[in-house]
């Protein structure tokens, strides 16, 4: 019987696309996905060092996992993602029962290191980011394996050449390269070809995609003006055939500019959501993180985009928190939300990351305090988020289908072209062809609860091409 894996994953849409390149690879050497943790033969947890106390609960997890590894050897445990990246010797130190440490550049080697490790013991490898070529830090060449097969992340940059004070991304992840526009383009056009409409590109800081590559030309002699790519390369994706709906995470305010507003409001298929991270509303603190911009500057930025694309809902994260942050410019971060009228945001307590600059900082926010902003934030955002989702009552949108709805087995799930969450009964007549993952469907907004919407459908736009693997949805 074939082996079988269950990978966990924590932390952002860039580990989530990780663990998918990790299951095709692991699909691909001949394992079947496991039903549940329990019963995998390979356990993979893939970290995230972002945010949380996520070490602590590694090593808590690692420890159960060593009772199953007692009592069944065969067992590989797998530790991969950016607290591998950081942590590699920690892990094997802590856990001597983890079989393979693999980092963040070293993806594409899972199933290889799960295979050495079963005859030669435990492995860790680990990259540093100067160490990496293309074809290692890019995932272009290797197999994703998307849960729902209409859909698919593209990784357009991996690192970040920015400092914010807060944050262990550009410490793990290395600095910004980006991956040549040609081959992205080429590689959606092959998705398209295999019945992707959804692309979502990925990378840290995606307003300076192609920087590098600008870069790297001008050192080679080559006279080449350094301008923003990364409008050029939603146009691009945008008129891909096939292609219905674009989307990108996350731009960084600092970087976000005019012509990608432009590229935006004229390439129909890029969808009408902006995720810009604020991170706070104070420009005191603002400066404390380097996030070089003024909450006037963001709102500047955010009306330029509102006033240029149609109906565009806008979403964000924030931190509460971050040391030294006072009343006031807590004060003047439930401002700027509730000026900014954003449909849904992230919210986040700060926690230092070892490593960053703010980690220095000895101005620490009494949790409790942090705990009592980050509830006050919260309600003034439900009320934006909630008054975003009422006035969608009585349209008519676009929804792709995404799956049955997990609450009621009657009703599909699917979501707008701004993001939204529609449920909605599952019709097929005659006339209406049976909804499947992918098709994609008018629908009437009929009702708005605080995070999702209901809705009936009004008539059905695109069945799926399905040449690629998607769990059906038996209608
Ligand atoms: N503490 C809290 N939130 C953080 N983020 C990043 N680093 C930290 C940290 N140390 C949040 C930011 C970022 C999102 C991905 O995670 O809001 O935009
Ligand atoms: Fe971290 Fe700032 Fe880079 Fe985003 S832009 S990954 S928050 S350093």
């Amino acid at each position: 019987m074939s082996r079988s894996y269950h990978i966990t994953t924590y932390g952002c849409q860039m580990n989530e696309h990780d663990t998918e390149r990790i299951a095709g690879l692991l699909e691909a050497d001949g394992l079947v996905a496991a039903a549940d943790e329990e019963s995998a033969d390979v356990v993979v947890l893939n970290t995230c060092c972002i945010r949380e106390n996520a070490d602590n609960k590694l090593y808590a997890k690692l420890g159960d996992l060593k009772v199953r590894k007692t009592e069944n050897p065969g067992v590989q445990i797998a530790v991969a993602g950016c607290l591998a990246q950081k942590d590699r010797d920690t892990i094997r130190d802590r856990a001597g029962h983890v079989d393979v440490v693999f980092g963040t550049h070293n993806v594409h080697r899972a199933a290889e290191l799960l295979g050495e490790s079963r005859t030669n013991g435990p492995i860790v490898e680990v990259l540093e980011a100067a160490a990496r070529d293309d074809a290692e830090a890019f995932p272009s060449a290797l197999p994703p394996r998307s849960d729902a097969g209409y859909a698919a992340w593209l990784t357009i940059q991996v690192g970040c050449d920015n400092s914010c004070a807060y944050c262990i991304v550009p410490a793990v992840r290395g600095p910004e390269l980006s991956r040549p526009l040609d081959d992205l383009v080429l590689d959606v056009a092959q998705m398209a070809g295999e019945g992707v409409t959804e692309v979502t590109l990925l990378g840290q800081n995606v307003n300076s995609y192609g920087r590098d590559l600008t870069l790297a030309r001008r050192r080679q002699g080559e006279d080449v003006r350094v301008r923003p790519l990364f409008a050029d390369l939603l146009r691009q994706v945008g008129g891909v055939e096939g292609i219905k709906r674009v989307r990108y995470v996350s731009p960084h305010p600092k970087d976000f500019r005019p012509e990608t507003i432009a590229a935006m409001a004229e390439t129909p298929a890029v969808c009408e959501h902006l995720h810009l991270p604020v991170q706070s509303g104070s420009d005191r603190v603002l400066a404390a993180m380097h996030r070089g911009y003024t909450a006037e500057r963001y709102l500047e930025k955010l009306a330029a985009a509102r006033s240029e694309i149609d109906d565009l809902a806008v979403t964000t994260d924030i931190i509460v928190g971050f040391p030294g942050e006072t009343d006031d410019d807590f004060a003047a971060t439930l401002e700027l939300a509730a000026v900014a009228e954003f449909d849904a945001a992230f919210t986040y307590i700060y926690s230092e990351r070892p490593g960053t600059e703010a980690a220095e900082l000895t101005d620490l926010i009494e949790h409790a305090v942090s705990v009592e902003r980050f509830e006050k934030l919260r309600a003034v955002l439900a009320r934006s988020g909630a008054r975003k989702h009422a006035e969608r009552v009585g349209r008519i949108e676009e929804v792709v289908v995404e799956g049955v709805s997990k609450r009621n087995a009657e009703r599909l799930t699917g979501r707008t072209r701004q993001n939204k969450v529609v449920h909605f009964d599952r019709v097929s007549s005659a006339r209406v062809p049976s909804l499947r993952v992918g098709s994609y469907a008018s629908i009437r907004v009929t009702e708005s609860k605080g995070h999702y919407l209901m809705g009936e459908v009004v008539e059905v736009l695109a069945m799926p091409k399905h040449k690629v693997r998607i769990p059906v949805v038996a209608v």
